[in-house]
């Protein structure tokens, strides 16, 4: 892949913390500002997959996935071959089989490593690649914080978040000690309510995260909008509904602009 390519993770071990919807329409402002994305569905949950439209190739039984590639030392050279093609970005789609795939990497060599190893290996030169994790901390989120080394972190403005991201942050630094650099781009605050504890935990992102050197924190609030283009398989910016968070993913591009290389 072209040394240009831009790899950030969407993680967030805490179920329904907002990565699947940041990962969608951060791929829709880059790709509203001109740039190739790649999303990859690393979740065995596929919800960027059906929120993409392809429902279709989830439950495929005749095609092969990640789950039959990144264990297999011999096929990390295969990643165009799993490509689908969205009107907004390419899809590496996840498949049901996926929620067997930590159990095939449990004892595989190099395991963490088989993201990194099957972008390196892809030919085509997408200007960035988003990489949208599941709800844990296992193998899987392993593979895409090492392939990246670049993180953005959707949380809900609750307090329980804290206890998640204090918990992601052990894991960034282990990571590190083993394997590259991890650095924080942002922390996407999403479905922001108007209550206390919402502004309480604006407070609690800016202190934790804007002292980072890249990181910036960004506010999503509640919108049905959102809700509805995931339902038409786009990002908000494809989808015909005017929605005042289209400025605030513009503006995290717009910092994924700044602070990478995109
Ligand atoms: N800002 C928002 N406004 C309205 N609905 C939202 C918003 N953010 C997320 N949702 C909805 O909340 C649900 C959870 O969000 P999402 O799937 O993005 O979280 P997640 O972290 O990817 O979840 P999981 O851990 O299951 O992968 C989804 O149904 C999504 O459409
Ligand atoms: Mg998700």
């Amino acid at each position: 892949m072209s040394q240009s390519a831009e790899r950030i993770a969407i993680t967030n071990q805490k179920g329904g913390a907002g990565k699947t919807t940041t990962t969608i329409n951060v791929a829709g402002a880059l790709s509203r500002r001109g740039y190739d994305v790649l999303v990859i569905d690393l979740d065995p949950q596929g919800h960027a997959t059906e929120g993409l439209g392809f429902g279709d190739s989830y439950d495929a039984r005749d095609r092969d996935s990640l789950y039959e590639v990144l264990p297999d030392l011999d096929r990390l050279d295969e990643l165009e071959s799993l490509v689908v093609t969205h009107d907004e970005m390419d899809l590496v789609p996840s498949h049901q089989r996926m929620i067997n795939i930590e159990d095939e990497l449990a004892n595989a060599r190099r395991r963490e490593e088989r993201l990194g190893m099957l972008l390196d290996d892809a030919d085509t030169a997408w200007d960035v690649v988003l990489v949208d994790c599941p709800p844990n901390l296992g193998i899987l989120t392993d593979n895409a914080v090492v392939a990246t080394g670049q993180v953005l972190i959707p949380a809900q403005a609750r307090s329980t978040s804290i206890r998640a991201i204090e918990q992601l942050f052990r894991q960034l630094r282990s990571i590190e000690t083993a394997f590259d650099d991890v650095d924080e781009l942002g922390l996407v605050a999403n479905e922001v309510g108007t209550d206390g504890e919402a502004e309480e935990m604006m407070d609690w992102f800016k202190e934790t995260f804007e002292n980072k050197e890249h990181c910036e924190v960004f506010e999503i609030r509640k919108r049905v909008a959102l809700q509805r283009a995931w339902n038409n398989g786009v990002s908000i910016f494809a989808h015909g509904e005017e929605c005042d968070m289209e400025a605030e993913y513009d503006a995290i591009a717009g910092h994924l602009e700044e602070v990478t290389d995109v």
